[in-house]
């Protein structure tokens, strides 16, 4: 049923928005109709064994690790608090035939159901390797070793086949693990399935204490996604290569070598299947490597459009922002877009530390004025000097030791 419902899924997350929000002739929709009912009937044979290949011996379990972070108690300097994040899954062969075939039907049913002027943007292939993520089991319950300097422990895998875990480790050990590592601010560990399979994390150490430490949304502040359209948000998430926003990986470096002590952080409503491609797209356009912090995908969400505008975002980023808020004393700095709920998450968050978010910079993607009732409404209350709304980086300043608007003064 699980093969069932991923498939449904893809299905959904290209189609039902589209058709549901378009006027579709009748013609159309008895087409998507028919083609679904075929669909249907393939998967049915599949998942009743009218096909004879045997797929098992192909499946594989593997595992997947998000950078997280490690931040030293407020309370006892001798004791870091580790985060580890990881993802278990199954692939199999078998439902990598499903997400060509998938892929093959949907990009056909998709062609016939968008407007035309939508049909420049779905003038590529699905890019299989980046829907592959989608097509694999979550593992849960499944129990994982994790190894830590001089600790190790059992974790257990949740329903969406996710662990996440905070881990006491002494600072001695964690000096000898920089220093065995030589990574800088980074420290690694292992994590062991019940396979015997092996895999690495990063920690991304938050020190020193004192430091700035920039928390950047991915989609349509650095990475250009077109968040706000479903067709477009499909195409550049599975079809088109990744884009960066010109400037901002330039202004992120500058940030990095110009302000001591600062830290990146990516903060993202995004699926966590698409992690790996994510950090490809961090790596290869010279942003600053930092922690991950994005979203699973799960089988209640009908669309990565809704997916992404759903309420559970905001819980999702202000939970996240607190987390660092509350277990560190540096100062942040918060850059997101108008195009999902930044500023309003982002000034909740203001409203809480006041004392702590040094700045906020918006790109404006929707060419509203910088002065938009939106802006103004959600950051009523909070001095105008710590949050800037810009749509070229060079808007924004390279000292990030004082608010946004004090540097003028
Ligand atoms: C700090 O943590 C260490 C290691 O857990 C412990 O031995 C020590 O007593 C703690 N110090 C304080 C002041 O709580
Ligand atoms: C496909 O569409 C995208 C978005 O409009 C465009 O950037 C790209 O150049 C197009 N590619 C081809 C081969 O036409
Ligand atoms: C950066 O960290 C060092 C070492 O802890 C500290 O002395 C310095 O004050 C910090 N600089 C800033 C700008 O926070």
């Amino acid at each position: 049923m699980r093969l069932y419902s991923s498939l449904l899924l893809v299905l959904l997350l290209l189609l039902i928005n589209n058709v549901a929000s378009r006027k579709l002739s009748h013609f159309k929709r008895h087409f998507i109709r028919a083609f679904w009912d075929k669909l249907k009937d393939k998967i049915k044979d599949a998942t009743t064994g009218k096909f004879s290949l045997d797929f098992r011996q192909f499946d594989k379990e593997a595992m997947l690790l998000f950078p997280d972070i490690g931040f030293q108690s407020l309370t006892n300097d001798s004791v870091w608090n580790i985060i580890i994040h990881g993802w278990r899954f199954e692939g199999s062969k078998r439902k990598d035939w499903f997400g060509f075939s998938a892929s093959q039907w949907i990009e056909r049913i998709a062609k016939q159901a968008v407007d035309k002027s939508d049909l420049m943007y779905l003038n590529g292939s699905i890019n299989r390797d980046r829907l592959k993520p989608f097509f694999v089991e979550d593992e849960s319950n499944e129990k994982i070793t994790i190894k830590i300097g001089d600790k190790t422990l059992l974790v257990k895998t949740d329903q969406q086949g996710q662990f996440y875990q905070e881990i006491q480790i002494s600072n001695d050990v964690i000096q000898q693990l920089k220093q065995q590592q030589q990574q800088g601010s980074s420290i690694t560990y292992d994590a062991i399935g019940d396979n015997k399979d092996e895999a690495k994390g990063v920690i991304q150490l938050i020190e020193p204490r004192q430091g700035i430490t920039v928390i950047s949304d991915i989609d349509d502040t650095i990475k250009i996604s077109e968040v706000l359209d479903k067709v477009r948000l499909l195409a550049n998430t599975f079809i088109h290569p990744f884009k960066a926003v010109p400037g901002m990986a330039e202004l992120y470096q500058k940030w990095r070598l110009n302000n001591n002590n600062c830290t990146f952080h990516y903060l993202s409503g995004m699926p966590d299947q698409l992690y790996t491609l994510t950090h490809e797209f961090i790596s290869d356009n010279n942003f600053p490597d930092g922690s991950f912090h994005m979203r699973h995908f799960g089988w209640a969400a009908s669309s990565i459009f809704s997916f992404l505008h759903s309420q559970s975002t905001f819980i999702h980023k202000t939970s996240h922002l607190h987390v660092f808020l509350a277990n560190t004393v540096r100062d942040y700095v918060l850059v997101g877009d108008s195009g999902e709920k930044d500023p309003e998450i982002y000034a909740t968050v203001t409203k809480q530390y006041p004392e702590r978010i040094r700045a906020i910079f918006i790109r404006a993607i929707k060419g509203e004025s910088f002065d938009d009732q939106r802006f103004l409404t959600a950051f009523e209350g909070i001095p105008k000097e710590k949050w800037q709304i810009f749509n070229d980086p060079q808007q924004l300043p390279l000292d990030l030791s004082r608010s946004p608007g004090a540097a003028s003064g």
